[in-house]
């Protein structure tokens, strides 16, 4: 079975002093749960301090995005090396957000996952399809070409710790989430997709996450369809009971499945 993961990312919030409040409150709570990969993607400034504070705790981090250059001179960017220098195993890559207000395309996407991988990060790489690409039936065509564009080049072996997520990009900050089997069609649609351009077992080990206005009263019956791994969590991570009780939902599902 494939281990689930509930990340929070916590976007552009949370000063030094929130920060470290709000994770010493997710450490609290979610002590003691080691069924679900917890990971947390504050803002780069709170990285460091949150990375002293969760060491040797069932909490992972990650970073909000990432350069694709191992050094440079790309003033306000980040690069891998120092993302893993605080304490980072993952990073966020390609964004609905990122797409939309920093023009990120497949191809940067794609050298952003390489770059990540190559400096010992876990991508995890963002799809999804806008409102109007849903109303005009081209869901699965965008999300296909999303994946494709962004994995074009790497290898099976390569990609070999690779997690994906579906956010449809209606679905976020905006309270509208979709359904539990909107959502699940997607996701299947993503693993045949990768046992295609792969192999069967790639497929059925990759973890496919789904964000896109995850709260706990919807948590439980997204987490239960076959191919939903986890969750990317935007708006409802920045507020520690919420976030753990999504853990311990995720961690209780589990546990029943036999995990
Ligand atoms: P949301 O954001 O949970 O606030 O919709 C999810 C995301 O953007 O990762």
């Amino acid at each position: 079975m494939r281990r689930p993961i509930i990340a929070g990312n916590w976007k552009m919030y949370k000063d030094m002093d929130e920060a470290v409040q709000l994770a010493n409150e997710i450490k609290r709570g979610a002590y003691r749960i080691d069924n679900v990969e917890i990971i947390l993607c504050p803002p780069f400034t709170n990285i460091s301090e949150i990375s002293e504070m969760t060491v040797e705790s069932n909490i992972g981090l990650g970073g909000q995005n990432c350069h694709w250059e191992k050094e440079g001179a790309y003033t306000g960017e980040i690069s891998v090396a120092m993302l893993k220098s605080v304490g980072c195993r993952y990073v966020i890559i390609g964004h609905s957000e990122r797409r939309k207000y920093f023009l990120e395309t497949d191809e940067i996407v794609g050298r952003k996952v390489n770059a990540a991988i190559a400096g010992g990060l876990v991508p995890i790489m963002c799809v999804g399809e806008t409102l109007e690409e849903r109303e005009a039936g081209k869901t699965l065509e965008v999300v296909k070409t999303q994946v494709t564009g962004g994995l074009k080049g790497l290898s099976a072996d390569y990609l070999d710790k690779l997690i994906i997520a579906y956010e449809p990009v209606w679905a976020i900050g905006t309270g509208k989430t979709a359904t539990p089997a909107q959502a699940q069609e997607v996701h299947a649609m993503i693993r045949k997709l990768l046992k295609e351009l792969y192999s069967e077992e790639f497929s059925y080990s990759r973890r496919i996450l789904y964000g896109g206005s995850v709260k706990p009263d919807n948590v439980l019956e997204l987490m239960k369809e076959d191919d939903i791994d986890g969750g990317l969590i935007g708006g409802a991570s920045l507020k520690a009971d919420g976030f753990v009780d999504m853990i311990k939902i995720t961690s209780s599902l589990y546990a029943e499945k036999g995990e």
